[in-house]
């Protein structure tokens, strides 16, 4: 069995690691941190994963988490894994880091939106962990920079479109809406009942961090420099993540024509659904699966193409693509652990 530890236990993104990886075949949990609930047992903090683990969270130490685990999941607000990670990796621990700080290729991108990056030189070996674009380099990874749950939403559908030229790479927008808990579990004025319920709004408009992430990436699938016009909004739901893009075809195309081709290049994805062309995808029929559903509308007579993707941002868009990643590097099966049957409504 290998040996896992969660960093960030308790926050969102590491309570659906717990849930997933407590359930999972192949590997065993063995350590779980949190500041704020060190001593109290996780199924204390989630009374849900009851009867599941009868783990007890700690403080962060790297002699007992290099000593008790294997591969380590940070599930941490940014800035803290470039902190830590260096070492793990040091200790010849494997890391999935589910925050921005391993993401970028280029460090200048990162500093323009986050801040001075610490560890610089781990970026170079660092893979970017969207499992169905990289999955020969994760496989041989020692750290892997999980995707962020809006650029997820993106760039599984834009990816293999650009790649092929088939849209103008100047024409893209991305327009986004995000369950309440992509703004993670700490409180904040902004994810208050009152001021999400009954409410849709959106934010960080042209502004978002994400925004560079998704850039970065389709323009080294395109070859050339992708610009994406990106509009985050948050609903009021819990989970969920629903992308709508819009852009140019570069050339004359059949709906078919983008479907099959999108159908053939994700063929061997078990984790991206490529809908009927006669229905669109629903947050609601990802919810607490790993799948990104991906739909297209051709509107003609504007000479638009309309694509439509769904995820569960803690699930593909974070938890859920982890553990694929991990499943990649322990050489198993990508979907041990994850092939959950979704719920009919
Ligand atoms: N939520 C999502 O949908 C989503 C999607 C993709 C990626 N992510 C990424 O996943 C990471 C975690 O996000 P989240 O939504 O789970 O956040 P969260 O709910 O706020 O959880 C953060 C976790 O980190 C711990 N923590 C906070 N500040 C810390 C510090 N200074 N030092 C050590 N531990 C600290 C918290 O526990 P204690 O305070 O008890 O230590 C908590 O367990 C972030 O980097 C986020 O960008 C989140």
């Amino acid at each position: 069995m290998t040996r896992i530890a969660v960093l960030g236990a308790t926050g969102y993104a590491g309570a659906e690691l717990v849930r997933i990886l407590s359930g999972h075949p192949e590997v065993e949990l063995t350590v779980l941190t949190s500041r704020q609930h060190a001593g109290a047992r996780f199924d204390s903090v989630y009374p849900s994963l009851s009867g599941h683990l009868d783990l007890v969270c700690e403080d962060y130490s790297p002699d007992r988490v290099s000593n008790a685990a294997d591969i380590i999941f940070t599930a941490l607000p940014h800035k803290i894994p470039m902190e830590i990670v260096p070492e793990l990796i040091r200790r010849n621990k494997k890391v999935i880091d589910l925050s921005a700080d391993f993401r970028f290729k280029e460090a200048a991108t990162y500093e323009a939106f986050y801040q001075p990056h610490s560890a610089k030189e781990l970026l170079k070996t660092a893979v970017y962990g969207l499992s169905e674009l990289y999955s020969k380099q994760i496989q041989n990874a020692k750290l892997v920079g999980n995707p962020g749950c809006y650029p997820t939403s993106v760039i599984l559908p834009l990816a293999p479109l650009l790649k092929k030229g088939w849209i103008d790479h100047q024409s893209i927008v991305a327009d986004s809406k995000s369950g309440v808990s992509g703004a993670g579990r700490s409180l904040s004025l902004t994810s208050h009942f009152c001021e999400v319920s009954e409410s849709f709004k959106a934010y960080k408009v042209g502004d978002h961090r994400h925004n560079p992430e998704m850039e970065e990436v389709l323009s080294i699938e395109a070859r050339k420099s992708v610009n994406v016009t990106f509009v985050p909004h948050l609903v009021p739901m819990s989970r969920g993540m629903l992308t709508t893009i819009y852009a140019t075809p570069a050339q004359n195309l059949t709906l078919k024509e983008i479907r099959d081709f999108m159908v053939s290049s994700y063929a061997n994805c078990h984790f991206v659904r490529i809908c009927p062309e006669d229905s669109v995808p629903n947050t609601l029929f990802v919810r607490g699966t790993n799948y990104c559903d991906i739909g297209f509308k051709l509107d003609h007579r504007r000479s638009r193409l309309v694509i439509i993707s769904a995820i569960d941002n803690l699930v593909k868009g974070a938890a859920g693509q982890a553990v694929q990643n991990m499943n990649l590097m322990l050489g198993i099966d990508e979907r041990t652990g994850l092939d959950t049957v979704p719920f009919p409504l």
